[in-house]
């Protein structure tokens, strides 16, 4: 079991690798520049030896004209290769990133509706952005400043023990035990903020709730108690972020002590080793100064363990999505669809989402330009029922015809052009009502736009807005009544003209005069379409040609809504419920 998920994690970094290899050119000449980095820190640490034993204690004329020129041209060489590196390598690593995003979010629109149901809209949104930034972190930390620390570690080592070899060695032994804290220090700092981060996600999820939910906290009174979870909240978040500030406080000066232990050895040693006449002060300051130099370099590299986990962990959760396969699959030799008026039917289908079945043995014949009303209780599979005509989910047994070919043998794009769709929340993109209309039908006309509008009753509500048709829904905030954005909605299915018509409750969340407008713009909309038509308020069905009653996922009574009555079953209890219900309201 643990060998698989080795396996499969090996897999996803070569895919993360095999993004790489594209720029292998920029990432060629980016570690040259950095080779170049290295080799000028190295240098400068070499170069204290000459410039105080030469220059200041044998006063040495040549040496002080010749260093200072070297010098100048070291740091010049070292800054075009500084600034070289960092554009090339993080032009590798934000192109991989742009690469990562991109393939993430193509996949994720190909998944299934499924999928978004499942997930949190939250978690995947912070896929796209926050996972893949870590990844994008991992990357320029292990290849901008590792390798280069990596080179400059190894170029001050050769330094080091270049000038004295027996105090390198035990320098060597001493740096990773003043090291040790910091990467102690690095695991409680990780573990301490990701509650922090813990505590954050915590918040702003009651933000959104109470945000929102603001007319009810009111309308209950209970603002105070807000007030007071909120105060716990931030308390709590202080205490986790002050534990961090502690750990963070307290590691710097301990290494820093840890150091400064070892640089008094180092002083005691070496300063002996020079009065004794075994060594120069060069050589001492030359090998202090590639020390000291080492102390950053390591530091980082140190921290590198952090970064590469948290981002293997990112790229983990990146690619158990770009890895998830949708289960709505279009066969190989899909046939094509084409636009006209369809017949729709249902043979034996069965439904489940995960456990229980949710329809069962649904057989229903549809007539091209038929309206079908689906009623019943909620939770009756209504809405599960008509999710199968798009694909939206595939039948667990069973079969859905247009026209006696299986959906599943058509491709997914022509029979998404059969359809149209109006649900209950009325769902508009900020963008121009232009933009909203032609949804799905780019390029449509002006003309045609506006003419969908009218038939929708859209027209002259739309008119009064000062950009008319140019006016974004950003804009107009919550200016857009239910009603409204309904009949922008009911615009958009009529200039996408498809031959089959889905209707979810459509005027189910309308007042009863907003609702009057969306019914006569949905009676435009239905002409000549094969309509599924599910509603709540059954007076809002009358034009049905026939009424189907779903209950737990059966088909339970079929007909017209006379022969329904007169059967006095189900359909008369329904209506009889809601009739008396008007009743006492009015
Ligand atoms: N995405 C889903 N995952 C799991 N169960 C679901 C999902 N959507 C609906 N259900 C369940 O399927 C049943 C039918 O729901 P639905 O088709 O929405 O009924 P209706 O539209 O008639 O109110 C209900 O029991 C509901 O809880
Ligand atoms: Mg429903």
């Amino acid at each position: 079991m643990k060998k698989v998920s080795i396996l499969v994690i090996k897999d996803r970094h070569k895919r993360l690798l095999g993004l790489i290899r594209n720029n292998w050119l920029k990432l060629l000449c980016a570690m040259g520049c950095m080779l170049v980095v290295a080799a000028s820190t190295a240098t400068t640490a070499f170069l204290v030896k000459p410039v105080l034993d030469d220059i200041f204690f044998k006063k040495n004329a040549a040496m002080l004209k010749l260093i200072p020129v070297v010098v100048i041209i070291i740091y010049f060489v070292r800054g075009l290769s500084y600034y070289g590196q960092e554009y090339l390598m993080n032009y590798v690593g934000q192109s991989i990133i742009k690469r990562l995003r991109d393939s993430l979010y193509f996949h994720m629109q190909d998944l299934p509706i499924s999928f978004f149901q499942k997930e949190k809209t939250g978690v995947l949104m912070s896929r796209v952005t926050n996972d893949v930034n870590i990844i994008k972190a991992m990357v320029s930390t292990a290849f901008t400043s590792a390798l280069r620390d990596c080179f400059t570690i190894l170029g001050l080592t050769v330094v080091i023990f270049y000038r004295d070899w027996k105090l390198a060695l035990f320098a060597i032994v001493v740096l990773p035990v003043a090291f040790f804290p910091v990467v102690e220090f690095g695991k409680r700092v990780r573990r301490v903020s990701t509650g922090c981060q813990e505590a954050m996600a915590d918040i702003t999820s009651f933000l959104h709730e109470t945000f929102i939910g603001n007319k009810i906290v009111k309308a209950f009174g209970m603002e105070a108690h807000e007030k007071e979870r909120f105060f716990s909240m931030t308390g709590k978040l202080f205490g986790m972020e002050m534990k961090a500030v502690v750990i963070k406080a307290l590691s710097s000066p301990i290494m820093e002590f840890l150091g400064g232990l070892g640089i008094a050895f180092i002083i005691g040693y070496g300063g002996y080793q020079v009065i004794s006449g075994a060594s120069t002060p060069g050589t001492f300051f030359s090998f202090m100064a590639a020390v000291l130099m080492l102390y950053d370099p390591v530091k980082k590299m140190s921290k590198l363990n952090n970064s590469i986990q948290e981002g293997l962990a990112a790229t983990d959760r990146v690619f158990d999505i770009i890895e998830r396969e949708s289960d709505i699959i279009e066969h190989q030799s899909a046939v094509v669809i084409p636009q006209r008026p369809h017949r729709v039917t249902f043979e034996n289908v069965f439904f489940r989402y995960d456990d229980a079945m949710v329809l069962r043995d649904i057989n229903i014949n549809v007539k091209a330009g038929e309206i079908l009303a689906l009623v019943g209780m909620s939770g009756g599979g209504k809405t599960s029922l008509v999710n199968l005509i798009p694909r939206f989910y595939d039948a667990y047994d069973g079969r859905i015809l247009i026209d006696g070919t299986d959906i599943r043998t058509a491709t997914i794009r022509s029979l998404r052009e059969q359809i149209a769709i109006v649900t209950q929340d009325s769902i508009l993109f900020n963008d121009t009502i232009r933009y909203n209309i032609a949804y799905g039908k780019q390029g449509a006309s002006i003309e045609d736009i506006e003419k969908a509008a009218k038939a929708a009753y859209a027209y002259d509500f739309i008119c009064d807005f000062p950009d008319k048709f140019d006016t974004t829904i950003g804009e107009l905030g919550g200016r857009l009544s239910g009603g409204e954005k309904q009949r922008i909605c009911i615009a958009r299915a009529l200039l996408k003209n498809a031959p089959i018509l889905i209707l979810d409750e459509a005027t189910s969340s309308l007042d009863t005069e907003s609702e009057m407008w969306v019914q006569k713009a949905l009676e435009n909309l239905m002409k000549g379409r094969t309509t599924f038509v599910i509603a709540h308020r059954l007076s809002t069905i009358a034009y049905a040609h026939r009424i189907i009653v779903l209950s737990n996922g059966q088909i339970v009574e079929e007909g017209g809504h006379g022969e329904l009555m007169d059967k006095q079953g189900k359909y008369f209890k329904l209506y009889q419920m809601q009739f008396c219900s008007n009743n006492n309201n009015s």
